[in-house]
């Protein structure tokens, strides 16, 4: 196994509020160690663009507190083919880096898998607002896109309020309900739609709908995972069966920037110095994890083998506080 001495770095997929952290954290504890950093552009389409910048301590200052990410991120078709990620490996070792880190999501680990089939040393960052990753309890990201959202839904009560309303409000993760589950059991609400549990009676919510305002509820919330369901149009369907004034709402990318919280500033930038001490100790096709308290690591192989589900007891309670 080659010794790493440069280190690659590149984001991948959807952006994430607290990826800067880790890029900042793997430059400077990289530096820290004799190590050289390149940053890598544009996820996988950058790479294959030869799209590598040389990267020091100054070119991460005061990068935490900004949202996004300063490499910036991309989609890329081509790096899915065998010949893709040939010409991505050659690239890499054409430019001296012998370790790759990448902080993204599911897909982006299965690119860095097929990099460290090829000779390159790989470890993967968790970095999604979706928290849809099996192996790890907590991802880069969804602790902000969470609160963005749970503060979003507090202001449009507000006005649900003073109007008597119900409101449909539309958050993200088209494959993921964590976002939504989190905000019924934080703002409180009549109803959550999540594509985890895709067998969700409409006529159950319009009857919920109906009970809570008999018992004396003035307003109402139901939260829609991106992907279930039209929110214009679920709006209009419980408008016309319970009488209520229905709005939608869409949160849309306002989830995915803004500043990052304390929470995941610290967690990525504890990622992205993990990362090093694998890439250091000679680790490679590895994915970094929060499980039970503890940082760990995971074969990329094993991790995308797990699967996730929604935590079923907190489906469960919050289930419970919506009936009684
Ligand atoms: P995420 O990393 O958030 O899951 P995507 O699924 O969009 O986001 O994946 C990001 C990128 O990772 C893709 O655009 C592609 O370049 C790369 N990728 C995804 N799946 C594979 C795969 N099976 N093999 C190689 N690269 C992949
Ligand atoms: O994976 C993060 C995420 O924001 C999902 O919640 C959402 O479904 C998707 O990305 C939207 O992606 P795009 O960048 O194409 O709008």
């Amino acid at each position: 196994m080659a010794e790493v001495k440069t280190i690659g770095i590149l984001t991948s997929g959807g952006d994430a509020p607290g990826m800067n952290a880790a890029i900042r954290a793997v430059v400077r504890t990289a530096i820290a160690a004799g190590l050289k950093v390149k940053g890598i552009r544009r996820g996988y389409a950058g790479l294959l663009n030869n799209e590598i910048i040389d990267m020091d301590t100054k070119s991460v200052s005061e990068i935490m507190r900004r949202g996004g990410t300063i490499l910036f991120t991309a989609r890329c078709k081509e790096f899915m083919s065998k010949e893709g990620q040939e010409k991505g490996a050659k690239i890499l070792k054409d430019n001296g880096i012998e370790g790759l880190i990448v902080i993204g999501g599911d897909g982006s680990f299965m690119g860095a898998q097929k990099l460290a089939g090829l000779g390159i040393n790989t470890i993967g960052i968790p970095g999604t607002i979706d928290l849809d990753i099996a192996c790890t309890d907590y991802t880069i990201g969804f602790d902000t896109a969470v609160n963005t959202a749970v503060s979003a839904i507090d202001k449009i009560k507000d006005t649900s309020m003073s109007h008597e309303r119900c409101s449909i409000i539309e958050v993200m993760g088209r494959n993921a309900g964590y976002i939504a589950l989190w905000c019924e059991i934080a703002n409180g609400a009549d109803g959550i739609l999540i594509p985890e549990k895709e067998e969700f009676d409409e006529q159950e919510l319009i009857d919920r709908i109906l009970s809570n305002r008999q018992k004396g509820k003035t307003h109402h919330v139901v939260i829609n995972a991106e992907g279930i369901g039209r929110s214009n149009r679920l709006a209009k369907r419980i408008e016309t069966a319970t009488g209520i004034e229905t709005r939608a709402t869409i949160l849309g990318h306002i989830q995915r920037g803004g500043t990052p919280t304390a929470k995941d500033r610290v967690y990525a930038s504890t990622m992205g110095a993990y990362a090093v001490d694998l890439l250091k100790r000679g680790g490679t096709n590895r994915v970094i994890a929060h499980r039970n308290g503890n940082f760990v690591d995971f074969d990329i192989d094993e991790a995308l083998a797990m699967k996730k589900g929604i935590d079923e007891y907190q489906f469960m309670i919050s289930r419970l506080m919506v009936m009684y």
